[in-house]
């Protein structure tokens, strides 16, 4: 579904990816770790038409799909959320569901049952706490019927109450979607009860890659953390 080839990002001396490589073959829920600087939100960008690679190739299904624009990206089912986290706050919950969705209406409140937020959809998404807002984020992402979605950070800010719901709320809609879902997450508590496969970024390049069991006894990985 996803194969990556020896992509390379530079930002002036700093090389955010370099000579990337990673395929992932079949639907799941996978993690992507790696300490700060990593590559992995430059990944996300150059896989979603933010960015343009300076070398390497980035196949989408097969096609190669270096250079498009986020919204040919999104038209072949590659969606995100930001590590920033995006919505439109002056819109309500549900038209925040509704815009840009592939979706019917009954779709997008059993989505915001699915996180807890039937109750605030027709107030605008500006009333809801910050985990609340990234919660509707996930939801109004999986709204466009993505077969690649790639979330940033999920939890990161998210109140400690709300951990569990996010958590189960992306199992839900896996379960429900079978799509790929690639996790950018800090919190290893979190990624590791989510994810079934861990890839480990380090320096711009796939440093590790398997099961959260084997990737935390990882000396090479805990390594790359100390470093
Ligand atoms: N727009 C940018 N301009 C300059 N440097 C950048 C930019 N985006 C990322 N970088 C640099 O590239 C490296 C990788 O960053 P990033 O992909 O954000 O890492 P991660 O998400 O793993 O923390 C870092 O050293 C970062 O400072
Ligand atoms: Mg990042």
């Amino acid at each position: 579904m996803i194969a990556i080839r020896n992509l390379t990002k530079r930002y002036g001396g700093v090389a955010a990816l370099s000579d990337c490589e990673l395929e992932i073959g079949a639907p799941g829920i996978y993690g992507l770790i790696g300490p700060n600087g990593a590559g992995k939100t430059t990944l996300f960008d150059v896989m979603t038409g933010l960015t343009e690679p300076d070398s390497g190739t980035v196949l989408i299904e097969g096609r190669d799909v270096t250079g498009f624009s986020p919204h040919r990206l999104a038209r072949l089912g590659v969606a995100r959320s930001f590590q920033e986290c995006r919505v439109f706050s002056e819109f309500t919950c549900l038209e925040n569901l509704l815009f840009g969705a592939r979706g019917t209406r009954a779709e997008a409140l059993r989505l915001l049952e699915l996180v807890n937020l039937q109750r605030y959809r027709d107030e605008p998404a500006a009333n809801l706490s910050f985990g609340q807002r990234r919660l509707l984020e996930i939801v109004a992402t999986f709204m466009r019927k993505p077969r690649i979605l790639l979330l940033d950070e999920p939890a990161s800010g998210v109140n400690p109450a709300l951990l569990e719901l996010l958590l189960e709320s992306i199992r839900r809609m896996y379960e429900e979607r079978p799509c790929l879902f690639l996790v950018v997450e800090h919190n290893m508590e979190f990624v590791m009860a989510l994810a079934s496969e861990i890839v480990v970024m380090h320096q711009g390049a796939v440093l590790e890659r398997g099961s959260p069991e084997a990737v935390q006894a990882s000396p090479r990985v805990m390594e790359a953390y100390l470093g």
